[in-house]
C-alpha cells in the first residue's frame, strides 16, 4: 500500500543548492512542506537554496553531515551528484566517487535513522542506444558512459536495500531537463560553470562565440542528436507525485520526458522563433559518450502516477531566456 505525505513533514532534499534541487525545495516549500536542504556547494549555489529551508553545508562523502541533515525528516529527495556525460567520460572515478559512495552513505545513514522513503534522481543515461525510440522502462541498459553506469548502480543498490531492508523507493529517468522558475526571490534555474547544456549554450551564442553542433551525421532525420525535453517544473510536480505513491520495500522506476523528441537543429530554430534572432552556430566533432537519440516512452509515469508534462519546448527556452534577462 502506498503511503501519502501531509504537508507538515519534513523532507532532506539533497542536492537542494543546485539546478533542479532548489527548485524542487522552492516548490515543496510553497506547497507547506518543511525542508531540509544538504548541499557541498561545489557546483550548486547557496544562493539558491531557499530562504525558509534547513541548510546543512555538507557533502554525502561525510558521514556526520548527513546524519545532521537527516533530523527530523521522513522522507528523502536525492537530487545531489555529478551529472555531465562528456565529464564523467574523463573523469569516471569522481563520478563513482561522489555519485555511488556518496549514495551508499546516505542509505546507510538513512537505514541508521529508520528513515525509507526515497524518491532517487536517475538518468535516461541509464539506456545507452535504444533499440526502440520511444524508450520504455523495461529497455534494456547499457550506458554508453560513466555517468549512465553510476546511476544504474545506484538503482540496484536501492532494488536491494528495498528487497532486503523494506525501503519505499522510486527512481526517475530523467531526459533532458531545462527551464526555470520565478520565485519571490527571483529566478532561478541552470547556472552551471562552465555550461555544457544545449539550451542555455544556445542563449548565450554570439558571431563571436557561436554554439558548436556536436555532430551533423548522426543516424538521425536531420543529422543531429535528438532528446526529449521537459520542463523542471513538470519534473518537480512528478516528485511530489512519487512521494504520495512510495510503497515500502518496492523500487519503481518511472521515465520523465515529455515523450517527444527535438533535434539540437529543432532546437535551435525553437529558440531563435523565441528570440527573434538566428541563433549563430557551428558544426563541431560529435561529442564522446552521447547516444545519438534518447526520447522517453512516459506510459507509466502518466497512468500510474497521473502525471503529464503541461510545459513545451518554446515555453522552456521563454523562461530560460528570462532567467538570464535575455527577453
Ligand atoms: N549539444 C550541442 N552543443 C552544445 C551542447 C549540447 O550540440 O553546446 C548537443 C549534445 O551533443 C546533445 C544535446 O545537445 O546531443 C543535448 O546535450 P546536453 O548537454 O544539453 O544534454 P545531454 O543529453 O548530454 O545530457 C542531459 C543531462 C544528463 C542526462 C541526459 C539524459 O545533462 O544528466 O540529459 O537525456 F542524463
Amino acid at each position: 500500500m502506498a503511503s501519502s505525505m501531509s504537508a507538515s513533514e519534513r523532507i532532506l532534499i539533497t542536492g537542494g543548492a543546485g539546478y533542479i534541487g532548489s527548485i524542487a525545495a522552492h516548490l515543496l516549500i510553497s506547497q507547506g512542506f518543511d525542508v531540509t536542504v544538504i548541499d557541498d556547494c561545489s557546483t550548486g549555489h547557496a544562493r539558491a537554496v531557499p530562504t525558509k529551508a534547513r541548510f546543512v553545508q555538507g557533502s554525502l562523502q561525510d558521514r556526520k553531515a548527513i546524519q545532521e541533515a537527516l533530523k527530523d525528516c521522513s522522507s528523502v529527495i536525492h537530487f545531489a551528484g555529478k551529472s555531465l556525460v562528456n565529464e564523467s567520460v574523463i573523469h569516471p572515478d569522481l563520478y563513482w566517487q561522489i555519485n555511488v559512495e556518496g549514495s551508499r552513505n546516505l542509505i546507510e545513514e538513512m537505514r541508521n535513522s529508520n528513515i525509507e522513503r526515497l524518491v532517487f534522481s536517475s538518468s535516461a543515461s541509464t539506456y545507452g542506444e535504444p533499440d526502440i525510440v520511444p524508450i520504455a522502462e523495461d529497455a534494456p541498459t547499457r550506458p554508453t558512459n560513466p555517468y549512465g553506469r553510476t546511476k544504474l548502480a545506484v538503482e540496484d543498490m536501492l532494488s536491494v536495500e528495498a528487497k532486503t531492508r523494506g525501503l519505499a523507493c522510486i527512481s526517475l529517468r530523467y531526459f533532458n531537463v531545462s527551464g526555470a522558475l520565478e520565485t519571490e526571490e527571483g529566478w532561478i534555474g541552470e547556472r552551471h560553470d562552465p555550461e555544457t547544456h544545449l539550451i542555455p549554450n544556445t542563449l548565450s551564442s554570439t558571431m563571436t562565440a557561436p554554439i558548436k553542433i556536436f555532430g551533423s551525421d548522426w543516424d538521425t532525420p536531420d543529422g543531429t542528436c535528438v532528446r526529449d525535453y521537459v520542463h523542471v517544473i513538470d519534473l518537480v510536480a512528478a516528485h511530489i507525485s512519487a512521494l504520495n505513491a512510495l510503497t515500502p520495500s518496492t523500487h519503481e522506476i518511472f521515465n520523465l520526458g515529455s515523450g517527444r523528441g527535438y533535434s539540437v537543429r529543432e532546437v535551435l530554430q525553437t529558440a531563435s522563433e523565441v528570440l527573434g534572432y538566428e541563433i549563430a552556430q557551428v558544426k563541431a566533432l560529435a561529442r564522446e559518450g552521447d547516444p545519438a537519440i534518447l526520447v522517453a516512452n512516459i506510459s507509466k509515469v502518466r497512468s500510474e502516477l497521473k502525471w503529464e508534462p503541461t510545459r513545451d519546448l518554446k515555453k522552456m527556452i521563454e523562461d530560460s531566456a528570462k532567467l538570464i534577462g535575455l527577453t
